[in-house]
């Protein structure tokens, strides 16, 4: 099934470990579209990796970069991409990206997100404490920001193609 032509960038949004990148990066190329990565343009930026500017500057300050780096992809008009976790958290981000592009909360079980977290857990927010009762709080707290969302997918622990098709058929 075709999507229709969509001019705004599409935005993922949705907790650690849900897909978005790798979706992201799938999703793109279906649509014939660009893909870049938010947290991978914040690293870049900073020369340094998202543990790194954490651990140096704290999370208020990362919200911050990563505010302006999405405000520059957004005005770059890629085709989609994939956003941290917690940047669509932030009232100000949220609003920049509704406002310019599509956004995609992708969205599944608790169990999932810890076995996909688990395989490479390079996320600060993790490390802090267990990190299943951690995204238990995250998804609480968070979803409220996540339904603003202009598009949910429930994406379930399948393989990622088959979100990748969900979300097709939600844009078509
Ligand atoms: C965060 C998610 C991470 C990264 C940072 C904070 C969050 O991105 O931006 O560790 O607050 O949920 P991913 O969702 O790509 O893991």
């Amino acid at each position: 099934r075709q999507a229709r032509r969509i001019t705004r960038p599409v935005v993922l949004v949705g907790l650690m470990g849900v897909g978005k990148t790798s979706i992201g990066r799938r999703l793109a190329s279906a649509l014939d579209r660009d893909f870049i990565d938010a947290d991978e343009e914040i690293e870049r930026a900073a020369d340094r990796t998202v543990a790194e500017i954490f651990e140096a500057h704290g999370e208020a300050y990362f919200r911050d970069g990563e505010r302006r780096v999405i405000a520059r992809l957004m005005e770059e008009g890629h085709g989609v991409i994939a956003t941290g976790g917690g940047a669509f958290v932030d009232p100000e981000t949220r609003a920049l990206v509704i406002e310019n592009g599509l956004a995609i909360w992708l969205d599944c079980d608790i169990d999932t997100l810890v076995e996909r977290t688990s395989r490479k857990n390079t996320r600060p927010l993790l490390k802090t404490g267990d990190p299943r009762a951690i995204l238990r709080d995250l998804k609480e707290q968070r979803s409220p920001a996540y339904a603003q969302a202009q598009i949910h997918v429930v994406t379930g622990d399948g393989p990622h193609e088959v979100a990748v098709e969900r979300i097709i058929e939600e844009l078509a």
